[in-house]
């Protein structure tokens, strides 16, 4: 049998939870989670205790990352830079849920991959489309359109919100809150920016992404859709994401891709782009 990989957790949050158990349900044949931290060490307990392994837990960052061959993080838009940075310097692999954050510090994290040899992993998250964003992307791509749309509820203390005193429940129809390109939508709605980012990064940057934001209160889950035109022709993609089953805070789909990753990282066959 070939040797298992070593997988680290850092943050025991809604995700990383989930992904925990799927490593050890899943992937026992080729993979082994074998350390857990998070900055909030109750969670680092909590989540060890509910796998009935406290040997999982990591009292630091490095202490984690030294006992890994790949590193998952699943932490916080402002703290994805200095773990992936430690993790790469370190020449560990890393796949980031927080893209939001790594958009930021792309290109530095890309070059530091490339001095090092080490993998940085993206999932598609929230989205569908990424693959033929990615094909597309190898031609000329003329425009890239995400428009997400949630029920007006779901903008309840966003900062783009309250600055203009836009009245919520007076939303009775389809509304557009915004339309403008990923960073300032990524600044304005900081709880849109992984999805946002994950395009920007896959396709044309966050400059030329074109963001939309709607209000909807004909429907009751958030629906992400993405317009590509390239040279190689047109592409819409739709979806409408579920609850996780056993996790109400976040979405279904972004822990299956990142379960999907795993596969692709683990399996000699990888299929799809
Ligand atoms: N790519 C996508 O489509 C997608 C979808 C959903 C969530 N996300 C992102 O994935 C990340 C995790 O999401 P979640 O729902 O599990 O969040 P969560 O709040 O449930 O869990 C995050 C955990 O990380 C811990 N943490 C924060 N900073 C840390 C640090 N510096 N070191 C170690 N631990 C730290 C927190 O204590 C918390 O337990 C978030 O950044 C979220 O925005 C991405």
């Amino acid at each position: 049998m070939s040797k298992l990989l070593k997988i680290g957790i850092v943050g025991c949050g809604a995700i990383g939870s989930s992904l925990a158990k799927v490593i050890i349900s899943d992937f026992s044949r080729k993979a082994q989670l074998v350390s857990l931290y998070d900055v909030d060490i109750e969670k680092t307990y909590g989540l060890a205790n509910k796998l009935d392994n406290k040997k999982l837990v990591a009292l630091n960052l490095d202490d984690l990352i030294n006992k890994v061959d790949l590193v998952i993080e699943a932490t916080k838009v402002d703290s994805v830079f200095d773990i992936a940075k430690k993790a790469i310097s370190s020449l560990k692999d890393i796949m980031i849920m927080s893209a939001g954050g790594a958009i930021k510090h792309y290109s530095e994290l890309a070059a530091l991959a490339e001095e090092k040899n080490v993998r940085v992993f993206i999932p598609s998250g929230a989205i569908s489309g990424i693959d033929g964003l990615k094909a597309s992307a190898c031609s000329k791509i003329h425009k890239v359109t995400l428009t997400t749309k949630k029920p007006p509820k779901a903008f309840l203390g966003v900062p783009y919100v309250l600055k203009r005193k836009i009245r919520l429940d007076n939303i009775n129809e389809e509304t557009v809150l915004f339309e403008g390109d990923c960073l300032t939508a990524i600044r304005a709605f900081p709880q849109n920016v992984n999805v946002a980012a994950t395009l920007s990064m896959a396709g044309i940057g966050p400059e030329l992404t074109i963001v939309r934001i709607v209000a909807s209160p004909k429907i009751d889950k958030n629906i992400h859709e993405i317009e590509i035109e390239s040279d190689a022709g047109k592409i819409f993609s739709r979806t409408e994401n579920l609850i996780h089953p056993e996790n109400p805070k976040t979405s279904y789909l972004a822990v299956l891709s990142a379960v999907a990753t795993l596969k692709q990282i683990l399996n000699p066959v990888k299929i799809g782009t």
